[in-house]
């Protein structure tokens, strides 16, 4: 154990219902780094962090914090080690204020044993304040858009002054601008000498961040180091076990009928005279940073919102969708962002998620007698390489990323002309991401129209047609994919830069 190590996890082997899931796996943590911990979906990452966590108890091996060995039995030990975990789903409870949930569980009293409602709110205001977000402790966690509610587990860690943090996804729902104070923050923790094990699939950002790595494959040890001395495709390597294509999945594709056409589409405060049209076959890209409409105006366009102004046309015939079954009857599938909050029911199993047809519309509908719910179910298990072991589990039984696979499944096969994906990716290891986008190209060989919504400039560059830009609630730009690169992107999205009009 070397001289500034703080933290040695050596030979921890963990099984689930008689399935081992950790193979003998070995993790060293030092005194202020920043630590990434890699691997494909399933590969067990949250897993060894729920061990360090004290929410699962390992078979085998040790943990050992400043060369003692520590048991441990629950998560309680685990903070008391100095050990704060924010986990991968959200843990908030949406029915408490924000400083409630911040205090969940240690409450400051005063000395007449009254709840310390003034000091609990002043913390709290004071870390929202070091992580730049502004948010009245009083607010109703229900009330918070989801990356509000991420920041929320985010401070509730700071607050508790803790040696270690091990911080599971925590960018997945976050905007630009609060990613860049996340990692401003890490990179000062780092400095007072605290040291964080940090997991994500965006290589990028773990390369922007992280000192060392250690990686996981199906839930063995595969390798350390110092992630200066490697580039992101040797780490994806060692991930996946081969070297992983970034090539475009566009090609040339013969373009059919217009199936979805939007004029004038205006929602006051969200988007403005949006105008565009999807053809048969298309894969039709939108991106831009956060705040800038698009979800909102598919939100629109399927059924979720009401109040919009402006004419949608699907396959010629003007259609008025104010509800998410009109939007299906009119031919419109949407796979939703946040997969925590909105695309999954834990209570139900796997199988029982995937067919699943939207969410706040629980009926089965029409394509599902088709085929069983199982033969669909390994079909996709098969296609998309999902990593279960009992489909008849509840869905948490899976890795987050394999969650988002399901999710993501069970729109594959719904009979929809038009298709949303709206950042359908996040969560999913380099590897699934190839397996998701060729799915996407199949159905648009098929004569689907689809629309991907996305923050990541690679993601649209790979798989789509043509690319919108919006900035704003507008669309700034409207390009052919040959037309653009990252650099071009980022001017239109940050409005730095603006088409004249509204070419279809
Ligand atoms: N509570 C559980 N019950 C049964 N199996 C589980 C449970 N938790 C995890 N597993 C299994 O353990 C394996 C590792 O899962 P884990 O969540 O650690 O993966 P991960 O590396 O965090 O993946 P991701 O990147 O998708 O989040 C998976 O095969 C998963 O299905
Ligand atoms: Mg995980």
């Amino acid at each position: 154990m070397g001289r500034d190590s703080l933290l040695e996890m050596s030979g921890i082997t963990k099984s689930f219902n008689q399935v081992e899931v950790l193979h003998g796996v070995d993790l060293t943590l030092n005194k202020g780094e920043i630590h990434a911990l890699l691997g494909e979906n399933g590969a067990g990452k949250s897993t060894l962090m729920n061990i360090l966590g004290g929410v699962h108890q390992p078979n085998r091996g040790h943990i050992k914090i400043e060369g003692k060995e520590i048991k441990m039995e629950s998560p309680r030990i685990s903070q008391e080690q100095g050990i704060s975990f924010i986990h991968q789903e959200l843990n908030v409870v949406t029915d408490l204020t924000v400083y409630e949930n911040m205090f969940l569980g240690s409450e400051l009293r005063t000395k007449w044993g009254t709840l310390d409602v003034k000091e609990m709110c002043r913390q709290t205001e004071d870390i929202m304040l070091r992580l730049g977000v502004e948010i009245s402790p009083k607010t109703y966690v229900r009330d918070l858009e989801t990356s509000y509610k991420q920041m929320i587990e985010i401070a509730k860690s700071l607050l508790r002054r803790s040696n270690i943090i091990i911080m599971d996804e925590p960018t997945t729902s976050l905007t630009d601008n609060e990613v860049e104070r996340l990692f401003g923050l890490m990179r000062s923790l780092k400095q007072s000498g605290v040291s964080i094990i940090y997991i994500s699939h965006k290589l990028k950002e773990i390369k922007e961040v992280c000192d060392r790595y250690t990686v996981l494959r199906d839930g063995h040890f595969v390798g350390n180091g110092s992630m200066q001395e490697v580039d992101l495709e040797e780490i994806t390597q060692l991930m996946v076990g081969k070297a992983v294509s970034t090539d475009a999945f566009y090609h040339e594709q013969t373009k059919g009928d217009p199936v979805l056409t939007v004029k004038h589409l205006t929602s006051e405060g969200n988007f403005h005279n949006i105008n565009f049209t999807v053809s048969k076959g298309e894969v039709v890209g939108f991106t831009g940073l956060a705040g800038d409409g698009r979800t909102e105006l598919f939100e629109s366009i399927y059924g979720f919102r009401k109040k919009y102004s402006g004419d949608i046309e699907v396959n010629g015939h003007p259609v008025k969708i104010d509800h998410p079954k009109k939007g299906l009857q009119a031919g419109i599938g949407l796979v939703p962002k946040n997969r925590k909050e909105n695309a999954i029911i834990k209570d139900l199993s796997v199988i029982e998620n995937m067919s699943l047809s939207s969410m706040g519309n629980f009926e089965r509908r029409g394509w599902i007698h088709s085929k069983t719910e199982r033969e669909k179910f390994q079909h996709y298990k098969q296609q998309l390489n999902i990593k279960v072991h009992d489909p008849n589990r509840t869905i948490d039984s899976l890795s987050g990323g394999n969650q988002q696979k399901v999710v993501i499944a069970k729109w594959l096969e719904v009979n929809s002309d038009i298709l949303i994906f709206d950042n359908p990716t996040q969560g999913i290891d380099v590897g699934a991401k190839n397996e998701i986008y060729q799915h996407i190209m199949n159905l648009a060989d098929q004569g689907k129209a689809i629309i991907i919504l996305s923050s990541e400039a690679p993601e649209v560059l790979r798989v789509c047609d043509r690319i919108n830009i919006m900035f704003q609630g507008e669309i700034t730009g409207r390009f052919h994919r040959d037309e653009l690169t990252e650099e071009k992107i980022m001017e239109y999205a940050t409005g730095s830069k603006r088409e004249a009009e509204n070419i279809g």
